[in-house]
């Protein structure tokens, strides 16, 4: 394909989100990026998140952290690029030890992943003896590595019924452990960290799932009154928010699910107006792809972790071969086992 061809693709989908003039940047970017992919054996994978023009041009694969885990699981490639945060990327090298993984932007990280250490994970095991351990795929390697199985936001449910156990502990994500205690009308508790053997510190506790106090430094962000305001303005719009958000805020919206989840839900459903409460490049690219449905989006909540990835740095990711994603060979070998349980969950 050339440029103009690129363009002209690009343009179809993209008419009404991203001005013209920036599209023909964008396009020779992508045509290069393509090229390149070809030359060097890559396949790239790209987040919802991602921005439009990306989004739209380059991924070989778009999904949200479930269905890019698959895609990484199957490919043949040499190279993987992930146009998504470091633990996506980790979690393609946990799968293919043996080919080259690339994250476009070294600092593209996770305020989830980073809530809690393999330390953190190894003391929960000691106080909850017997307990299976399921980890939020939004976790290092290394805490991957102490679990039994992952999970995402879109198959935590069956994960956690797969165990066939009265209790779980389930990290690092809040507000998904009580979202998901809500769906399944399980009791949570948030152990604090008080001194002393743990059988007396635990002791009498009633629990079926063991939570951690990790958050989302995006979804956190919403609150009911945001709802409340849109909706006053908005009558008819169709409210959808990620498990990550609270679960007030769950509740008060219309839909909640993964972002792949959020986007069939507006494929499939006729409303004129919706509102994502998700980081809010997501709106866009929905916007692109069904453009008769209007997208409100608050957009003073971003992601910058997901942002940190540009057209420019994937280019340069293929041209330099970085930045390339490692995993020490023992942390990898236990961690693949808690990511391949999940997988074969689906
Ligand atoms: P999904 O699995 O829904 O794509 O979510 C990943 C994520 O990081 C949301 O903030
Ligand atoms: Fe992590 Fe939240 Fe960004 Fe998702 S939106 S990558 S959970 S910080």
């Amino acid at each position: 394909m050339s440029v103009a061809e690129f363009y002209a693709e690009m343009k179809a989908k993209l008419y009404d989100v991203v001005p013209d003039f920036e599209l023909q940047i964008k396009a020779e970017l992508a045509y290069e990026i393509v090229r390149l992919k070809r030359e060097r054996n890559a396949v790239i994978l790209g987040h919802n998140y991602m921005e439009p023009a990306l989004f739209h041009s380059i991924p070989d694969y778009t999904g949200d952290s479930l269905a890019l885990s698959r895609k990484a699981a199957q490919t043949d490639k040499d190279i993987i690029v992930f146009c998504g945060v470091r633990f996506m990327a980790e979690t393609a090298k946990i799968l293919n030890p043996r080919k080259t993984v690339l994250l476009p932007a070294e600092r593209a990280g996770c305020s989830l992943a980073e809530s809690i250490a393999v330390e953190d994970v190894r003391e929960l095991k000691s106080r909850f003896p017997g307990v299976p351990v399921v980890t939020y795929v939004n976790t290092y390697a290394n805490v991957k590595a102490e679990s039994d199985i992952c999970c995402t936001s879109s198959n935590a449910v069956a994960v956690i019924e797969s165990l066939g156990t009265e209790t779980v502990i389930m990290l690092p994500d809040e507000y998904l452990a009580r979202n998901v205690a809500q769906e399944t009308g399980k009791h949570i508790v948030f152990p604090t960290r008080t001194p002393g053997p743990a059988s007396e510190r635990d002791a009498g506790l009633d629990y079926q799932i063991v939570g951690w106090h990790g958050k989302c430094e995006v979804h956190e962000k919403f609150t009911v009154e945001d709802i409340a305001d849109v909706r006053a303005q908005f009558p008819d719009v169709v409210i959808l928010s990620h498990p990550e958000c609270s679960p007030e805020v769950v509740a008060a919206s219309d839909f909640s699910g993964s972002t792949s989840a959020m986007i069939k839900y507006i494929e499939q459903t006729c409303a004129r107006r919706y509102l994502l409460l998700t980081e809010c490049a997501m709106g866009d690219n929905v916007a692109a792809a069904n453009p008769q449905k209007e997208m409100l989006r608050l957009c003073r909540v971003r992601c910058l972790h997901m942002n940190e990835i540009t057209m420019e740095d994937t280019l340069n990711a293929l041209k330099y071969t970085r930045y390339v994603v490692e995993v020490p060979e023992e942390i990898r070998a236990r961690a693949a086992l808690a990511v391949k349980r999940m997988i074969a969950i689906g």
